[in-house]
């Protein structure tokens, strides 16, 4: 793992876009996608930029079981507010929230990881260790499942929602054996919520009771983190 600590997360989000850049500029033409705050500033950054994703695919990591594509917290949604609409790919792809047979869209997706093998994968993390919404205690093993979100996740991501009642109890994650395949991956983490996760993913024994610290097996992760969420490493 390639540890970087910035002065602050907008210094640690431009080494994440010069880091995407050099990936395409490398021949990167896959790029595996996050939502939620930490990756909003590089996609301001690419945004801006004059970079062209028009022969590019992107592959989304996770979407909420029974939110559609235009509700305004599906992540779908996100992806076209954030990225999509000012930035068009030649395909993008995400799991359907409103899929009617759970099974049948987990195959689905999977099938479309296969077709695209990821060149460069984007990650946050939770402040339980998710990465997706491979929740702790989920197998390294397993690809694209649907999942029930835990608890810390729900309350996590409230703020986004009117109340904790209206946040989705599941979503369509890609799983850890998916995001390992990827050649390259770079996760951010920003803000001192961040920080036991982060020490555990780094520092830590590697355990699916914190599904992060599974990217110390993989041979090309940078790590982004500003000075709070690398506030507990050694
Ligand atoms: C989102 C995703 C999640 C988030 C994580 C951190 O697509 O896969 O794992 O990356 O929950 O979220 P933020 O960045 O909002 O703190």
């Amino acid at each position: 793992m390639d540890i970087k600590i910035f002065q602050s997360a907008q210094e640690a989000t431009e080494e994440a876009f010069r880091l995407l850049a050099a990936a395409k500029e490398d021949g990167a033409t896959t790029f595996g996608l996050a939502t939620g705050s930490s990756p909003e500033g590089l996609y301001e950054l690419l945004r801006a930029s004059d970079l062209d994703f028009t022969d590019a695919y992107a592959l989304n990591l996770d979407e909420y079981r029974g939110l559609p594509a235009d509700h305004e917290q599906s992540y779908a949604y996100f992806m076209q507010d954030k990225l999509f609409k000012a930035k068009p790919f030649k395909e993008t792809f995400i799991p359907n929230g409103m899929a009617e047979d759970p099974e049948e869209e987990v195959a689905r997706y999977d099938q479309v990881i296969k077709n695209h093998p990821i060149d460069f994968q984007i990650l946050g993390i939770g402040p339980n260790g998710h990465i997706g919404f491979n929740e702790p205690g989920t197998s390294f093993e397993v690809t694209t499942h649907l999942t029930d979100l835990a608890p810390a996740t729900i309350q996590a991501n409230q703020r986004f929602f009117e109340s904790e009642a209206d946040v989705p109890k599941q979503a369509y994650t890609m799983g850890i054996a998916s995001i390992l395949n990827s050649k390259q991956i770079v996760l951010m983490a920003f803000g001192e919520a961040k920080a036991q996760a982060v020490k555990g993913m780094i520092e830590g024994s590697v355990t699916e009771a914190l599904p992060a610290s599974v990217l110390q097996t993989h041979e090309n992760v940078t790590v982004l983190l500003d000075q709070d969420s690398a506030s507990l490493l050694s």
